[in-house]
């Protein structure tokens, strides 16, 4: 029978040939036509770090006060592909708190729990124009919550995260990003201690949230879990890593676990088109084109479906809450790898 007959010589020295050479061949059967060459995107990468290096503009994120102190010099870059080819430059061992880029992966957690539908029932998704953290926000808009990455959608999308105790909340939390990332992710304490210490003004939202019932659980319990999530410590590695979960149809592309369900991808990615920068997403959609997410820690996540993650991390923001040289990295990026989402050049066409 074939099944027991053995190889002969020359198929096994093909069999041996073909394992030696199997990354490579994977990637080439994997590659999309329109993705660039790894050598390119290597050197443009390196390009958009000399040329920002030295940009000074923006300023760290001060009304918390362990951002204020960051060295605002630190400046790392990561890019994550969808069958897990790694490229990264500058700091890209320092751990920084995820902040609001957390809010994605808590509205992707909700999603599997509740479904699409009722995430879009029970918190919306319409771009606020105005700042993150705006309580007029939440008195003007017909939804109140806005969507769920402004401060106050965030907590009453993190209020929707099912557990018997907020701690059993944070740890599911918690556990869902370490799945997106393909490795343990931790709290770092002291970045949670100096925003629960100083965060009045989520507190004033998660109440004005309950005054029109827009919050679903403890108002101040949620603020907790929401800090919480926020002060999770990324390197921009991890980052780039959970981004490209997302640009590979919610598959991690390290573990190959399935995180996000397949169909909630769409919503996840097209919430951060109208909203991921806040008041800076128009202009973000106008000149760079792809779904990202902001943290005032300083990173920035920005994907690019079905070929992967570009994460980079540099702590001065501008007045929006969004970084600096993040922004133009990506821009850069972008630009010349052809990766805004609405250009023809993106799908091959010139
Ligand atoms: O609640 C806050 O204000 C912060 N933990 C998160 C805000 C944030 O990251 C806005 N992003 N650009």
């Amino acid at each position: 029978m074939f099944a027991n007959r053995a190889p002969s010589k020359s198929i096994l020295a093909a069999m041996l040939i073909a394992a030696s050479f199997t990354p490579a061949l994977l990637s080439a059967q994997k590659a999309s036509p329109v993705a660039p060459r790894r050598a390119l995107v290597e050197s443009v990468v390196r390009e958009a770090y000399d040329k920002f290096k030295t940009d000074t503009n923006g300023k760290n994120a001060d009304y918390i006060p362990y951002l204020a102190q960051a060295d605002s010099k630190l400046f790392g870059i990561a890019i994550v592909t969808t069958d897990n080819q790694v490229l990264t430059l500058g700091d890209v061992n320092y751990s920084f708190s995820i902040q609001s880029i957390s809010k994605v992966f808590t509205l992707a957690l909700a999603m599997e729990e509740l479904g699409p539908d009722k995430v879009f029932e029970k918190v919306g998704s319409e771009p606020t124009g105005r700042p993150f953290n705006s309580p007029l926000a939440v008195v003007d808009m017909p939804s109140h919550t806005g969507n769920p990455f402004v401060n106050a959608g965030a907590i009453a999308t993190t209020s929707l995260i099912s557990g018997k105790d907020a701690n059993e909340k944070w740890n599911k939390i918690l556990e869902f990003y370490s799945k997106a990332a393909g490795e343990k992710l931790k709290l770092i304490d002291e970045v949670y201690k100096s925003e629960a210490a100083t965060n009045t003004g989520n507190k004033a939202l998660s109440y004005l949230l309950a005054k029109y019932d827009r919050i679903y659980a403890d108002p101040f319990e949620s603020v907790d879990v929401y800090t919480k999530q926020c002060s999770v410590g990324v390197n921009a590695a991890q980052l780039a890593r959970m981004g490209a979960t997302l640009a590979n149809n919610g598959i991690n592309p390290a573990t190959g676990e399935q995180v996000v369900k397949r169909e909630n991808i769409p919503e996840i990615l097209s919430t951060m088109v109208v909203a991921g920068l806040y008041d800076g997403s128009g202009g973000w959609a106008w000149h760079v084109g792809l779904p990202a997410k902001s943290g005032v820690g300083g990173g920035i996540v920005a994907i690019v479906p079905g070929k992967g993650a570009i994460a980079v991390f540099a702590p001065p923001l501008d007045e929006a809450g969004n970084s600096v040289k993040a922004q133009k990295v990506i821009d850069y990026v972008a630009e010349r790898l052809n990766y805004n989402l609405f250009s023809p050049a993106s799908v091959g066409l010139k």
